[in-house]
């Protein structure tokens, strides 16, 4: 029985007459009734333009949405709320560093270190950076089971380096990224770090002191928060000599005719009327993740991997990609394919059984690439996930070949 099922009522339905089985939680994760009433109640009671009326509505609306801005800070380990600048989600996110810092810090052969399974919106914001400036990016290649070499690390990340690119955990293979220890050699050659924490952060705790991050992105999405809210962390001293990324409304000081002087933080990087019931939505999917604790997030989802992978090294014909061996260093997320079946097949089929996961790659193409494969099915847990979820999976998983008419 799910302990949280009346939260989520979006699991209690059937998806072509079957119980829906919903395992793409790292495309996006369900949100429940609490995040979907406070943003109800924001807009019911308190939804005014924030930071530009004299009134109490829209001071009301102004204390929620920068009251939510000091519970991110204080989540995440920021020193300051101003460190703390919402953004669309993390893909945005990536792309305020790219086009501020990056564009403006970094020079003609500059190094960007990232490793090759990078998703492309840790990725390809780099790649427009080192064509502008004619920097180069330089790949830190995983191993067999999806961890980041000691030699990868310290061979790629040298006085070249001025900024280093990296997720806490892959989108693709689910591993979890030695952070800190890339941080602490980074900064050793004076480069600075961007960590991507869009799967990180609904599993796990991200403190951004302990990880050594200067900069770092998340998306609400993915832990149980509205779609179009994510957060930017910076280090203030960054975030101040850096430029604006987008201008307009809110993020000036003086316009003159041919001139503009620009707000402080964190007004300068957030142009324009703000997502303030998304906000409203983060800050009560923070409170939820915190009631439930990470602790037990943590466990039940082991749980799951464990029981999932078991189950899947027990059918035949299906290749689980990156670390079975060390689980320890691993989320639950599993790429795996069928052989003599495309990925979108695997998924219809198990659509048809209520299973819902993702085929394709993942938007990590250098990443496939690299596994040499054009794409992978990926099944990725939640906490409100169950065993009786992963057995209707594998059940379905059984019978794949078998409709197409291949040997079992
Ligand atoms: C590791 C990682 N980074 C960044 C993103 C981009 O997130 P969004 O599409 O919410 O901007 C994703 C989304 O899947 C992701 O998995």
């Amino acid at each position: 029985m799910n302990p949280w099922a009346k939260d989520f009522p979006i699991l209690n339905q059937t998806m072509n007459g079957k119980r829906l089985v919903y395992l793409d939680n790292a495309a996006t994760s369900q949100r429940p009734l609490q995040v979907i009433h406070a943003v109800d109640e924001f807009y019911r009671t308190q939804n005014a333009n924030p930071h530009r009326g004299l009134y109490e509505l829209s001071v009301q609306a102004t204390q929620r949405y920068e009251g939510a801005r000091s519970t991110i800070a204080k989540f995440i380990g920021a020193k300051k709320d101003c460190e703390v600048i919402f953004t669309r989600n993390a893909s945005e996110a990536l792309n305020l560093v790219a086009y501020s810092y990056g564009l403006t810090f970094l020079k003609k052969d500059d190094e960007i270190a990232l490793p090759v399974s990078e998703h492309h919106s840790n990725l390809v914001p780099w790649q427009m950076v080192a064509k502008a400036k004619g920097a180069k990016l330089v790949y830190l290649y995983p191993d067999a089971e999806g961890h980041l070499p000691e030699k990868e690390i310290n061979s790629k990340i040298t006085e070249k380096t001025k900024l280093v690119a990296i997720a806490h955990v892959s989108n693709v293979l689910g591993s979890v990224y030695p952070v800190r220890k890339i941080a602490d050699k980074a900064h050793s050659v004076g480069a600075v770090v961007v960590v991507d924490c869009a799967q990180s952060i609904p599993h796990m705790r991200v403190d951004v002191q302990e990880l050594g991050a200067d900069f770092m992105a998340f998306s609400g999405h993915k832990m149980m928060a509205p779609m179009g809210i994510g957060v930017l962390y910076g280090r203030e001293e960054l975030l101040n000599k850096m430029p604006p990324f987008l201008r307009g409304g809110e993020m000036i000081e003086y316009v003159h005719e041919q001139d503009a002087t620009f707000a402080p933080l964190p007004e300068k990087f957030e142009a324009g009327t703000q997502n303030a019931g998304g906000a409203v939505g983060l800050e009560a999917a923070v409170r939820y993740l915190e009631g439930i604790g990470y602790e037990r997030i943590h466990r039940t989802e082991r749980e799951l991997l464990n029981y999932a992978l078991d189950g899947l090294a027990e059918i035949p014909h299906v290749t689980v990609y990156g670390g079975t061996k060390n689980r320890e260093n691993r989320c639950g997320v599993i790429s795996f394919n069928v052989d003599g079946v495309h990925p979108h097949d695997v998924a219809s089929i198990l659509d048809a059984g209520g299973v819902a996961i993702r085929a394709g790659h993942h938007c990590a193409q250098p990443m496939m690439e690299y596994l040499k494969i054009n794409a992978t099915c990926r099944a990725s847990f939640y906490f409100y996930n169950t065993k009786d979820d992963v057995d209707v999976f594998l059940e379905n998983l059984k019978k794949v070949r078998g409709w197409l008419g291949l040997g079992t």
